[in-house]
């Protein structure tokens, strides 16, 4: 543990040497996060590793030997598996804790926020654990919030394109390894056909990603619906944050040879007219939401909002009741490490005012 400030919250990282977690870390230093002590956890294998912040070199703890006593709040990004184990023991050692995995998000007396959407959720905490959303769920809410809000949502159709960095590191790590793969025997054979091209065998995205497109993240669920699980969290998750619990919703979700930031197309039929005029409208009051002509995923990285564009009336539903709309943003800032230490600024503000 290092002392920052004489005064503000002692904040844990778990999982800070991962990719959101050097994300995290460089977002809790550009918005100037009230941190007294601070602390990096991470597993046996980065144990030691020294990390520097705002000048001060923090030593990486092993969760699994760490003493847990007097964290205020804890940031995790670790996986699922990690936050099953850990995320109860830190609460129970009397942090309240913000996940970034799935593990929690679905959970009753689990809140799930992004916050500029819904903040108020945040007043009933019963378990000290808060998800973040799922980095797609999350990108699409700054934006449907208020449309939903305006013309009454009935129908979300969504089709992502999901960068690699959205699989850890061993995706970055895939693609990297196969584009040079590429370049190295000559990419202009991709144009006659892939097998032309000897890549190598697929470590993390489940088939070739680089110059590619794999329609399959996550695991196909075991319900009969031949859905992956990252499909339906986008339509969990929206209808837990935009209290819409029979809000239909269907996702295919699609890994591109892209490093950062997701691109979902959306279509979205409402209850009233919504013509692109009045979405536009709308959406120029946002929070977190910017309106360009042509939303690219390179745009959207290394930046904050939800990029919004190409909105035209959807002319598969009769009048003026569907819109059409492609919004790209970055997946390991506002879709995992901006939106977490966002709450534990409004958790800080909540229970912890009188220290700041
Ligand atoms: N990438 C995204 O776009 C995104 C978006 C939203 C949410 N998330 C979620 O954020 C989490 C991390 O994603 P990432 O992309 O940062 O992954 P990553 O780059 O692979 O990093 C994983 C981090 O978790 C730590 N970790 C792994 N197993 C652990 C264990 N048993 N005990 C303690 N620490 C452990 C790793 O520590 P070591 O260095 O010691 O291995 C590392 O710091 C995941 O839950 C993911 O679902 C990711």
């Amino acid at each position: 543990m290092v002392q920052i400030s004489e005064r503000g919250v002692n904040v844990a990282v778990l999982g800070a040497t991962g990719q959101v977690g050097m994300v995290m870390r460089r977002v809790l230093d550009e918005r100037d996060f009230p941190v007294k002590d601070l602390r990096f956890l991470a597993s046996a294998h980065s144990a030691g590793q020294v990390l520097s912040w705002r000048g001060h070199d923090i030593t990486v703890e092993d969760v699994a030997t760490a003493d847990l006593s007097g964290i205020d709040i804890a940031i995790f990004s670790a996986g699922g598996g990690t936050s099953k184990v850990w995320a109860p023991r830190f609460a129970e050692a009397g942090a309240y804790v913000i996940d970034n995995s799935s593990q929690w998000r679905m959970h009753d007396n689990v809140p799930l926020v992004v916050a500029e959407v819904n903040p108020q959720d945040l007043d009933d905490v019963p378990d000290r654990i808060i998800a973040n959303p799922n980095c797609t769920t999350m990108a699409i809410m700054p934006v449907v919030k208020p449309l939903a809000d305006a013309f009454g949502l009935k129908r979300l159709i969504v089709s992502s394109y999901q960068a690699v960095s959205g699989a850890g590191r061993a995706g970055v790590e895939q693609l990297m390894n196969e584009a040079k793969a590429a370049v190295e025997q000559g990419a202009d054979k991709l144009v006659f056909g892939g097998d032309a091209i000897d890549f190598p065998e697929p470590t993390k995205v489940v088939r070739t990603i680089a110059f590619n497109e794999v329609p399959m993240i996550g695991a196909i669920v075991d319900d009969g619906s031949e859905e992956t699980d990252e499909e339906q969290k986008l339509r969990n998750e929206s209808r837990k944050i935009l209290h819409l619990p029979e809000l239909k919703a269907s996702c295919t979700c699609v890994r591109v040879g892209v490093f950062t930031a997701h691109g979902m197309s959306v279509n979205a039929e409402f209850e009233q007219d919504a013509t692109p005029d009045a979405a536009r409208e709308v959406l120029s009051k946002a929070q977190a939401v910017e309106l360009v002509d042509i939303p690219t995923a390179q745009l959207a990285a290394g930046k904050t909002p939800s990029f919004v564009g190409r909105i035209r009336q959807d002319q598969a539903v009769d009048g003026k009741k569907g819109l059409a709309f492609f919004v790209t943003n970055d997946n390991l800032r506002k879709g995992a490490a901006l939106n977490a230490v966002q709450l534990a600024e409004l958790v800080a503000s909540k229970h912890f005012a009188d220290r700041l």
